[in-house]
């Protein structure tokens, strides 16, 4: 890798990102990064492969870009890339792991490529999980001007990907539909300690949250099932 790239990628990177409105802002990616190149050093992880990854792994999500095929053809990953003057077998490595990492794609029965891969889907699932991960849960929510709870409307805990991109539900619902599930697919062991003490953190949150909201007995019986053995 050419010296400096990274550099370059993250300029270009930070003026996509700046003001984003869904959670997905340019402070995502900098704290998914600062928490990637720790991972790395820990696994002995390539750090520049790191770091453009974290930079490049929302650029080309259909959330921000309104397109379904964006996160196949990485249109402006490659782009960046290109610009950054990587070469053309560097640009497809890069492209290779992007497209192993994301929720949706776990549920489509993808799992990350390998170990550079796996670190930037920990950090990213680390942000998605405990104070920050709750935070983020109701900007998107409120981006998409949904509910923050509805009563009557339970979860759907064991959704397809299909069902997950067209879940139209509470911000509530969606802890339980992706993030109480986060813990369980963490990759590295540092990773999975953090995840587990920010699983805890939201956990605590979420009962006090039915509690106060006076939420029937099944949800938290939805909670304790989806949590049998964790807490
Ligand atoms: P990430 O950038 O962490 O991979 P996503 O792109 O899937 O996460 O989503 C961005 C943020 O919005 C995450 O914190 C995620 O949990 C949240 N989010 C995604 N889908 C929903 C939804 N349907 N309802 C509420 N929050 C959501
Ligand atoms: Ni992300």
């Amino acid at each position: 890798m050419k010296k400096g790239v990274v550099d370059l990628i993250r300029v270009k990177v930070q003026e996509l990102h700046t003001g984003e409105g869904s959670g997905h802002d340019w402070e995502h990616i900098r704290r998914v990064w600062v928490t990637a190149d720790k991972l790395a050093i820990e696994e002995n992880a390539d750090r520049d492969i790191v770091a453009i990854v974290t930079l490049l792994h929302d650029v080309d999500d259909t959330k921000l870009t309104g397109d379904d095929s964006s996160e196949v053809k990485l249109p402006t990953a490659r782009r960046i890339m290109q610009e950054c003057g990587l070469e053309e077998q560097e640009i497809e490595n890069i492209c290779t792991i992007l497209k192993s990492i994301g929720f949706r794609k776990r549920l489509q029965g993808k799992t990350p490529a390998n170990l550079e891969a796996n670190i930037v889907s920990d950090a990213d699932m680390l942000d998605a999980t405990g104070a920050i991960g709750i935070a983020r849960c109701f900007t998107y929510s409120g981006h998409k001007g949904r509910a923050i709870f509805i009563p009557e409307k339970m979860p759907m805990v064991d959704m397809n990907a299909d069902q997950y991109v067209n879940a139209n539900a509470s911000a509530i619902n969606h802890f339980f539909e992706k993030l109480v599930k986060l813990p369980n697919l963490m990759a590295t062991s540092a990773g999975r300690k953090e995840a587990q003490r920010r699983h805890l953190f939201l956990l605590e949150y979420t009962r006090q949250f039915l509690n106060e909201v006076g939420a029937g007995q099944e949800w938290h019986d939805k909670l304790n099932e989806l949590n049998h053995g964790r807490s």
